[in-house]
């Protein structure tokens, strides 16, 4: 089997800061709730760009970091759960934005988990074989799908994107990875997409609503269990102690989530790097900007473990441990 290596990171948001105060016009909150339920002050929300749009500057920013000729990438993978069209996929687009002529490309639904099932899948090309070098992306406009009225979610997320460069490599730079599903609780977090609308189905005046609804305690709960179980696993599976790890990179969906996985994990919440307070739940890109952000700031050096954690709609989860090389 082949070794993999992660060789470059990038991330986009857009300019526009939506903070906390400003959310309170429009919804009945306040900044106080907002930040003492989720750690959020502020998320960045799109004033026209779509999910490709942001997912092409991410990519363009981890191939430059990777120093790769964009003809080398063999194999894109974009998660998301808000694609810009049913057909093509967002993959695609950012294929001819990009002009990665040499690439198949494809898009995956895994929610907040999907650049853990991104990475996961593209490792698994690199060993085998197949291809050399991937492009993984998560970038989401949660924005569209959101119900700006419903003060439960829409004060939650935010948009943005970004993107990940493996190749095959001389060392192994994936330690270990794991994921799991449990669609039995599918309903916990759903957005539906467009109802069976033929001329059979007697639905033709159904009225189709695609935003996003939550049951927050649910997940809550789900994802303080999966957080403390992957960082449990993956640190046995590659015999490490948790002091040994640099940095946990959870899907930065809820300062109180981490908090509660880190008092029952016995550990400093330190270890996990944050930086949701910026941004909020940016679904599959959170995981891949805060990762540029620590490469960026070269908060790791050559040796250091990280783990990457993501949770979320599915019910999806997902833990890589990388090894910075
Ligand atoms: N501002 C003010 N009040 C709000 C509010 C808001 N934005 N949202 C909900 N409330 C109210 C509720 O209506 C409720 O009022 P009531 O007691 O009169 O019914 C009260 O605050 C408490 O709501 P509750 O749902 O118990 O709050 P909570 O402590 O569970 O926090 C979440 C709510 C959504 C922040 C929390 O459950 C959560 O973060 N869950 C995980 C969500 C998540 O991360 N999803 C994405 C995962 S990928």
């Amino acid at each position: 089997m082949n070794k993999v290596e992660i060789i470059g990171t990038g991330s986009y948001v857009p300019s526009k800061i939506v903070d906390n105060n400003e959310l309170s016009h429009t919804v009945d909150t306040s900044d106080e709730w907002i930040i003492s339920r989720t750690g959020i002050k502020q998320r960045r929300i799109s004033e026209g760009e779509d999910t490709s749009d942001m997912a092409t500057k991410a990519a363009i920013n981890a191939i430059k970091s990777a120093k790769i000729e964009v003809s080398d990438i063999e194999l894109i993978i974009l998660a998301t759960a808000t694609p810009d069209n049913f057909i093509p996929s967002t993959s695609c687009i950012v294929q001819k934005n990009i002009k990665a002529v040499n690439a198949t490309c494809f898009d995956i639904s895994a929610a907040c988990s999907g650049l853990i099932y991104g990475i996961d899948a593209a490792a698994q090309f690199i060993r085998t074989g197949r291809f050399n070098t991937a492009l993984v992306i998560g970038a989401e406009t949660l924005s569209k799908i959101i119900d700006w009225k419903d003060r439960n979610t829409c004060i939650l997320f935010g948009d943005g994107a970004s993107a990940v460069v493996l190749r095959k490599g001389e060392e192994e730079g994936i330690l270990s990875i794991k994921t799991g599903s449990d669609g039995s609780k599918g309903r916990a977090l759903i957005c539906p997409a467009v109802p069976v609308n033929n001329f059979l189905s007697g639905n033709e005046m159904y009225l189709n609503k695609s935003t996003v609804s939550m049951d927050g305690k649910e997940i809550f709960k789900f994802a303080v269990k999966v957080l403390v179980k992957l960082v449990q696993e993956l640190a046995d599976e590659s015999n490490c102690d948790l002091e040994e790890i640099k940095y946990i990179i959870p899907h930065q969906a809820n300062y109180r989530i981490i908090e509660c996985a880190a008092k029952k994990l016995g550990i400093n919440s330190n270890k996990f790097y944050t930086n949701l307070d910026l941004y909020g739940n940016t679904s599959a890109a959170s995981i891949g900007i805060a990762l540029d952000e620590v490469y960026k700031k070269s908060l790791v050096k050559r040796g250091d473990k990280i783990l990457i954690i993501g949770f979320g709609g599915g019910l999806t989860y997902g833990g890589i441990m990388i090894e910075v090389l």
